[in-house]
C-alpha cells in the first residue's frame, strides 16, 4: 500500500518532467506534544519519534530522494531537563547500536553534522564508527544533526578559517561563499532543496542557516511520532509544482 502511493507520485513526479528534490531536511518536531496527547513521559514520544526515523530513510530510495538530513538535537536543547538530555542521548546510542547494521546492508551512508566537542565520548565513538562503516555506501546519503546549530556552524567554520589566514595558508582577499560552504560540517552535501518541519511550528530553529538560502519550505501541522512515509510522498509530490526561480525571472 505505501509502496503503491509511493510509485504513483514518482510516476506524477516523472511524469510531469518535474524534479524530485535531491536534498530533504527535515526538522523532526512534535514528539513531547505527541506523549503529552497519550499522559506519557516525553521521552516516549522520543522513542516513538526514532521509529519514525527509519520508515523515513526506508522511503527514500522509493522516492527517488539522495540526500536525507535530519535535525535530532541543536545546540539549544541542552536547554531542557537532564532527565530529556540524557534520555536523548542514551537513546542515540541504542539507534546506532540497532540500526548500524540495517542501514549499512541498506546501502545508506551516514554521516553526523553539529559540534561533537559536547557530546559524551561513548556517543562520539559510535557516531564515527557508523560513518567508517558506511562511507563507501551511496544509495542514500543520510546525515544526522547532534548538537547543531546553524550560527555554532558557521562559527566554527569561521574561527577555523581565521586560523588558515593567521597561519598564511589562506589569503583574507580569497575567502568567497564557496570558502566559507567549505568549512561548514555539511561541506560534502549539496545544499537542501526542501526543508519539512512538523508539528505545526512555522520557524526553523537554527536549522542549516546557510544552506537553507534558496530552498523551499513545508510545514506540516503532523506531529513527527505520526508522519508517515506516505504522508512524506505527498509533500515531496508537492515539491514538483513548486516554480524556484533562485531571485531570476521565469525562462
Ligand atoms: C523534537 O520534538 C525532538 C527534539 C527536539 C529532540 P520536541 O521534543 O521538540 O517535541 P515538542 O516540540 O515538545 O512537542
Ligand atoms: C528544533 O526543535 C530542534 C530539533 C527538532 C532537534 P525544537 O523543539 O528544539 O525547537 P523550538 O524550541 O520549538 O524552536
Ligand atoms: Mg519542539
Amino acid at each position: 500500500m505505501a509502496r503503491d502511493e509511493m510509485a504513483t507520485v514518482r510516476a506524477s513526479i516523472a511524469g510531469g518532467a518535474a524534479v524530485v528534490p535531491q536534498h530533504v531536511a527535515i526538522i523532526m518536531d512534535g514528539n513531547g506534544r505527541w506523549a503529552k496527547l497519550r499522559g506519557r513521559p516525553r521521552l516516549f514520544g522520543h522513542r516513538a519519534g526514532a521509529k519514525r526515523v527509519r520508515d523515513i530513510v526506508q522511503a527514500c530510495p522509493q522516492i527517488g530522494i539522495k540526500y536525507l538530513t535530519i535535525f535530532a538535537f541543536s545546540t539549544e536543547n541542552w536547554k531542557r531537563t537532564q532527565t530529556e538530555v540524557a534520555g536523548l542521548m542514551t537513546m542515540f546510542k541504542r539507534y546506532i547500536m540497532k540500526e548500524a547494521q540495517a542501514l549499512h546492508k541498506a546501502g545508506v551512508r551516514v554521516r553526523f553534522i553539529g559540534d561533537r566537542i559536547r557530546l559524551e565520548p561513548a556517543l562520539v565513538r559510535l557516531m564515527n564508527d557508523l560513518e567508517t562503516l558506511t562511507c563507501g555506501n551511496d544509495t542514500v546519503h543520510l546525515t544526522i544533526a547532534i548538537n547543531y546549530g546553524g550560527r555554532d556552524e558557521v562559527t566554527r567554520a569561521v574561527r577555523r578559517m581565521a586560523v588558515d589566514v593567521a597561519a598564511g595558508r589562506l589569503k583574507a582577499e580569497d575567502v568567497t561563499a564557496e570558502t566559507l560552504a567549505s568549512f561548514l560540517d555539511t561541506h560534502v552535501l549539496p545544499d537542501p532543496d526542501l526543508v519539512i518541519r512538523t508539528s505545526g511550528e512555522a520557524r526553523i530553529s537554527n536549522f542549516l542557516l546557510w544552506q537553507s538560502a534558496y530552498a523551499e519550505y513545508e510545514f506540516i501541522d503532523t506531529l513527527w511520532p505520526d508522519f508517515t512515509p506516505e504522508e512524506f510522498a505527498r509533500v515531496i509530490g508537492r515539491f514538483a509544482s513548486r516554480d524556484r526561480r533562485f531571485g531570476g525571472t521565469k525562462a
